[in-house]
């Protein structure tokens, strides 16, 4: 099936999808992103998703390219015209196109908007979360405002990569405390041997994950305990259990920190559970 995304106003075959050279998210890297889960045809928390662009918008004082409705429009066509039954939708906005100066560009110049839809097969996924992922830690190189979920992602490539030449999924990043902050593209939380829940609080050293969001309604409405604190590497490798969240990770077991085993060395009820409540909790909007 040939694949479609949608540029700047069009829908083009994927293969012929192009933006200038001249475009900053090009240059600069000038420009936010979105990973919106698709789970039986549905988007999984649009309106949180929709509301933290906003907010990645104001803040690098970005123009929206759409109207919150015509946003909602092409997100869906996108989904469809893919056929995209489960998998994820992206979509990126950047500050335009405009001759390469650090500076804005001059007067009215319109954000660019692109957005793609991947399949995933949600096989895949349910096998890579039985048997659980590995982590390994690294310094957090990154700069101070991680809350803005910008393109501009080079640490997080480099986590990733170096994670994978360890044979591992996963990087968590420690901040100059050797504390950790979140994984190169999921948040990270442990369990205690007690079962308190524990993950970062919200500042501007973290991405305010949208999977977070939700599973801390989910850990809540159980009456589960939660801590949204610090917690430091030592910490993590004598936790009960320990997972990852994320958009296209869901709630992922993580089993194995540094090359040690965390809990048994197996999923744990509590990560379990968590993700098997996910979708039944999350708002799915067709
Ligand atoms: N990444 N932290 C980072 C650094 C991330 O990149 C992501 C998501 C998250 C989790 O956020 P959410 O629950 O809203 O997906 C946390 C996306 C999936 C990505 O870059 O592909």
């Amino acid at each position: 099936m040939s694949r479609v995304a949608y540029v700047n106003g069009r829908y083009v075959p994927h293969d012929h999808a192009r933006v200038s050279i001249d475009d900053r998210g090009y240059q600069f890297a000038d420009g936010v992103y979105e990973v919106c889960e698709v789970f039986h045809g549905a988007l999984v928390d649009e309106a949180r998703h929709m509301e933290r662009l906003t907010r990645s918008l104001a803040e690098l004082r970005i123009a929206s390219p759409l109207s919150a409705g015509a946003m909602r429009i092409v997100l869906r066509e996108v989904v469809e015209r893919n056929k995209v039954s489960n998998g994820y939708v992206y979509l990126q906005v950047t500050r335009g196109v405009a001759p390469r100066e650090h500076t804005f560009p001059q007067g009215q110049v319109a954000p660019s908007l692109v957005v793609t839809a991947h399949a995933v097969d949600p096989a895949k996924s349910a096998s890579v979360a039985e048997k659980g992922v590995a982590v390994v830690t690294m310094p957090d190189i990154r700069w101070r405002r991680v809350d803005i979920k910008t393109i501009s992602l080079l640490p997080n490539v480099l986590a990733r990569q170096e994670a994978k030449e360890k044979g591992a999924y996963e990087a968590w990043l420690l901040d100059s405390d050797g504390m950790i902050t979140e994984g190169a593209a999921s948040n990270a939380w442990i369990v205690d041997r007690s079962g308190t829940i524990v993950t970062r609080f919200l500042d501007h050293s973290i991405l305010r994950g949208i999977t977070r969001t939700t599973l801390i309604d989910i850990i809540r409405s159980l009456g589960l305990a939660l801590e949204e604190r610090k917690f430091s590497r030592a910490e993590a490798l004598s936790a009960g259990e320990a997972f990852i969240t994320g958009a296209t990770t869901l709630v992922t077991p993580v089993v194995v920190l540094d090359d040690q085993p965390i809990g048994d060395g197996r999923p744990g009820p509590v990560t379990r559970k968590l993700r098997a409540l996910y979708h039944d909790v999350a708002a799915r909007t067709k």
